[in-house]
């Protein structure tokens, strides 16, 4: 009898594509075998993990995350490193991540920046992880280097940005950059939010003595990312329609056309994240200064928006769901949201409060939830966390599914109905998450479910009833991506 390293007995897996009870057999780090439930409860493992008829899903994909990137915007620096970031994301569920590899105005050179993100992270990671290349300064030299970073690095998508002064490219630039990606078949991100509308309704608000938190969602409201999401599509389609996935959309006018423009056809695709599901404006409005938890960019919207953006996620507009992980301790004034409390600004100035929330390890549970609660099917849930992530971003079928002989054995296994799940119907607490983060802004949110175990490559990495976090820093390997599959038949 075939010896394995691992089997996992008696789940129900969840694919995108169908939810059947098999049995997993992993091996050298593989996923090896599928075969009828039960079939493998004796089999030669060095370990069998019984799932007692509880959800088995591919590893979380999580490619909008945030960590440890130099200051780039202001006082504020990111409350994780590699190492508690990704802690947090194998505790929840994700096994493989993509970073940014930030390029500032002033460097000339992508592959130097590429060089000084691996630095911060190699050795460092609980999971596997890709990069981005953020995109500050589309030089000649760093467009010309987008050949290298495909083929030698493994680097296969861009991320750009149309606001924050340090990071906002012109439409020209915008055009440069596409065209160089198009010819390179990378894919590029785009915030889309109209930086120079912002910074005038910024100065308007000020003029006025409103600094409160709860104004960062008055400095920024639907129409300027509507705008420049629409912008966005149009200087795609001038480039022949080059593929463009547009991040973190929060607003129901962004989302109408970006539909329009798939439905007639055009490579659009689009990401959102459990803050435009889970958050509304009214958590940037709390005492004092707390609405700052929840200021990120766009920000939260209204009731009637988180509806939409839910409709959306259901009926595929939204190809992905991130946690656009972006954390900033919140009691801290030297690097953390509180960088802007000064005597003259009691409740803080919204206009320098660090833009991002923490969410690496809630993203999986309270989507999971929510798909028992009847809001997301589970395999919408799979396909927008892992597999639609893993395709998008060239890492497919390696991650972001159970293929047998072809997937890496990255799986979570969730709780039972009905077993004593330790806390569940469980509320989300800071202090039981991982991360370095002296706050959640999910805090006293209710979860059904949560990963019982992890596991990354055929190691469990992730214990919840034994040990919690029991994977090393440093088993997470870099992932070299391909091309995205979206992009295969393009030309
Ligand atoms: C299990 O597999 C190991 C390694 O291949 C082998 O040495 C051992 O004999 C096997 N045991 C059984 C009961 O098949
Ligand atoms: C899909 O959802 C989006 C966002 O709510 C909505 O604008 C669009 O009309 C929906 N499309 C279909 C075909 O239901």
């Amino acid at each position: 009898m075939d010896s394995f390293d691992l089997v996992i007995t008696n789940g129900i897996c969840v694919t995108a594509g169908d939810i059947a009870p098999y049995d997993i057999a992993i091996k050298d780090e593989k996923i090896v075998l599928l075969a009828p439930s039960g079939s493998l409860a004796d089999a030669n493992a060095t370990r069998i993990i019984d799932a007692e008829r509880g959800y088995v899903t591919p590893g979380g994909v999580d490619c909008h995350v945030h960590l440890q990137e130099p200051a780039m915007f202001g006082k504020g620096t990111s409350s994780d490193t590699y190492e508690t970031g990704t802690r947090s994301a194998i505790a929840g569920g994700c096994t493989t991540i993509v970073g940014f590899a930030p390029q500032q105005k002033t460097e000339p050179s992508l592959l130097a920046a590429l060089a000084a993100t691996h630095l911060r992270a190699r050795g460092n990671s609980y999971c596997d992880y890709g990069l981005h290349l953020l995109v500050g300064n589309p030089s000649p030299q760093a467009l010309s280097e987008l050949a290298a970073l495909r083929d030698t690095e493994g680097v296969t998508s861009l991320k750009i940005y149309m606001t924050y002064a340090a990071l906002q490219l012109r439409d020209d630039q915008i055009l440069s950059v596409l065209l160089a990606a198009r010819g390179h078949r990378i894919l590029t991100m785009i915030h889309a939010e109209n930086g120079d509308v912002l910074t005038w309704l910024t100065s308007q608000l000020e003029a006025a003595s409103l600094f409160a938190p709860k104004y960062h969602a008055t400095s920024r409201p639907p129409i300027l990312e509507a705008e420049a999401t629409n912008r966005a599509i149009a200087l795609s389609s001038l480039i022949a329609n080059t593929p463009i996935l547009l991040v973190h959309v929060s607003d129901p006018g962004a989302t109408l056309r970006i539909r329009a423009a798939q439905t007639a056809g055009q490579p659009i695709f689009a990401e959102t994240c459990p803050q435009y599901l889970f958050l509304t404006r009214d958590d940037m409005d709390g005492p004092g200064f707390e609405g700052a938890k929840c200021v990120c960019s766009p920000p939260p919207r209204d009731k009637e928006s988180q509806e939409a953006i839910w409709t959306g996620l259901r009926n595929g507009t939204f190809t992905i769901l991130s946690s656009d992980h972006c954390p900033f301790d919140y009691d801290d004034g030297e690097s953390g949201k509180k960088t802007c409390i000064t005597e003259d600004f009691p409740v803080g100035r919204f206009k320098e409060i660090p833009n991002g929330i923490p969410g690496i390890e809630t993203r999986l549970p309270m989507v999971f939830s929510s798909s028992s609660e009847g809001r997301l099917s589970l395999t919408k849930f799979v396909e927008v966390t892992s597999t639609n992530p893993a395709k998008l971003y060239g890492l497919y079928p390696k991650k972001g599914s159970l293929i047998a002989g072809v997937s890496d054995a990255d799986v979570v296994i969730w709780y039972p109905e009905g077993k004593d799940r330790k806390g569940l119907d469980m509320t989300i607490t800071n202090g039981m998450l991982h991360h370095a983060t002296d706050y959640t802004p999910f805090e006293g949110r209710k979860v059904g479910n949560w990963p019982r175990w992890t596991v990354l490559r055929g190691r469990v990495v992730w214990d919840r009833d034994g040990g919690g976090v029991v994977g090393e820093k440093g088993y997470g390997e870099f992932v070299k991506r391909g091309i995205t599959s979206y992009m295969l038949e393009f030309s």
